[in-house]
């Protein structure tokens, strides 16, 4: 049974995967047999985290675009494919509303927004040669409600 759900063969990237759910998602693909990348912008704690679950340390920011499309082209050039994205690299402000400064605005956006649209795109272009591909954004309910202090 458990052999219908292997990953074997599979290479799967989670960002924000140093902690939290990012890194319970990371170990479930690996304990599942897939090559599993993990990502974050700490190194140190990255690199830990990593070594837990024997997956590949890859520190870069996900919204930092040239960044982002160089290492994804360095999983496939490293592990001949990509085969699952996890985009669940995010972060939050809190603040009440009138303190939110254009930057806070525009880093949420940037980390929890954008940088999902670009890494999609770029994974696709890397999947589609193999016709094989599953991507998984990770999204809030404060992404479409409003609370006191979170805005963006
Ligand atoms: N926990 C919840 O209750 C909850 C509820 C709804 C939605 N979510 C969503 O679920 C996801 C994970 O939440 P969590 O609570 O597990 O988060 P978390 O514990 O704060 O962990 C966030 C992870 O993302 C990384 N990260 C942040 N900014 C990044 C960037 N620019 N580039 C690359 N990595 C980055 C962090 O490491 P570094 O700081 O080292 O980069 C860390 O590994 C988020 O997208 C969050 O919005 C969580």
């Amino acid at each position: 049974m458990s052999e219908m759900f292997s990953l074997k063969g599979r290479v799967a990237l989670v960002t924000g995967a140093s902690r939290g759910l990012g890194f319970a998602m990371a170990n479930a693909l690996a304990e599942n047999g897939a090559t599993v990348v993990v990502n974050a912008r700490d190194t140190g704690t990255l690199s830990a985290a990593a070594e837990k679950i024997g997956a590949e340390a890859l520190p870069f920011d996900v919204a930092d675009a040239a960044t982002s499309r160089a290492a994804l082209e360095g999983i496939v050039e490293r592990h001949g494919r990509l085969d699952i994205l996890i985009n669940n690299a995010g972060i939050q402000h809190r603040s009440p509303f009138v303190e939110w400064e254009d930057e806070d605005f525009d880093r949420v956006i940037a980390i929890n927004l954008s940088a999902c649209f670009r890494m999609m795109r770029e994974a696709v272009r890397l999947m589609l040669p193999n016709k094989f591909g599953r991507i998984i954004n990770i999204g809030s309910v404060a992404a479409i409600l409003g609370r006191p202090t979170i805005h963006a």
